[in-house]
């Protein structure tokens, strides 16, 4: 299996604090990676520094063999790596297409030099391609946000990343705020992401969804990496234990 990012000796710090004290992890192609920690484990930091939102003090991220320097999310996007965080940054008065294209609209000349305008039919239609390669069907393309489940929000955030050429999402606590139902859609959504080659990165205090939907779970305390783990060799109880007690050989 070939590393696609690899996370070497990562730091972070706040004043006196060490939010990420030294980390070394690799995230391979088309694997789900789970990080996981109690809070101020230093999740959330490792995660902004790898979709280029914070800078580290110190350290380096090698991406599909190239060592990045991220000058903002922008950066890492134009470099295949795309963040959902947790409120999805969607515009929920907007058509589903056009929160797909955000950002990265297609546009078509116009006879007017320096003038362009939307190419929504091109758009459109692209929407429906993304949505269908994560399985997802969806009415119209042209229906608001606001009008979609969580589950489908998340989708279309997904789709987001894909009209990116993403290689690697990371998610930040994707199923936080979901039913049973729309949780499980959106594991899905994941698995479906990992089958069309992408990796992903996904934070989450679920030890249930941890274990049901990731090939491994990398556990952080205190800042430090203590441990990678196959997630075939443990189940949701073991993995909580490991989580609060800060030891990879728990019972
Ligand atoms: N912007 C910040 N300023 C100061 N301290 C921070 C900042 N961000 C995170 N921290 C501290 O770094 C540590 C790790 O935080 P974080 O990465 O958010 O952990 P997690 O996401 O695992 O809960 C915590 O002690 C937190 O208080
Ligand atoms: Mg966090």
């Amino acid at each position: 299996m070939s590393v696609l990012l690899q996370v070497h000796q990562l730091c972070k710090t706040y004043g006196a604090v060490e939010a990420l004290d030294n980390v070394s992890l690799e995230v391979n192609e088309a694997e789900v990676l789970g990080v996981c920690g109690d809070n101020g484990a230093g999740k959330s930091t490792l995660m902004r520094i790898i979709a280029g939102a914070i800078e580290p003090t110190a350290g380096t991220l090698i991406f599909d063999g190239v060592e990045c320097r991220f000058n903002g999310p922008r950066d890492a996007l134009a470099s295949g790596i795309a963040a959902i965080y947790q409120d999805l940054a969607l515009a929920v008065d907007q058509p589903i297409y056009q929160n797909i294209f955000l950002g990265s609209e297609i546009l078509i000349p116009t006879f007017v030099p320096g003038m362009s305008r939307l190419d929504k039919t091109t758009m459109r239609q692209q929407s429906g391609e993304f949505l269908s390669r994560i399985g997802i069907s969806l009415p119209n393309v042209d229906s608001p946000v606001s009008q979609l489940s969580g589950g489908q929000r998340q989708a279309v955030a997904i789709c987001r990343a894909l009209r990116w050429h993403a290689r690697l999402v990371i998610m930040d606590e994707p199923t936080a705020a979901l039913g049973i139902r729309e949780k499980s859609r959106v594991l899905d959504l994941i698995r479906r992401l990992r089958d069309n080659g992408i990796s992903i990165v996904l934070v989450s205090h679920n030890m249930d969804d941890v274990v049901s939907v990731t090939d491994r779970i990398a556990v952080l305390r205190g800042g430090k990496h203590i441990g990678t783990l196959t997630t075939t060799d443990v189940d949701a109880d073991r993995l909580s234990h490991i989580v609060m007690s800060g030891r990879v050989d728990a019972a």
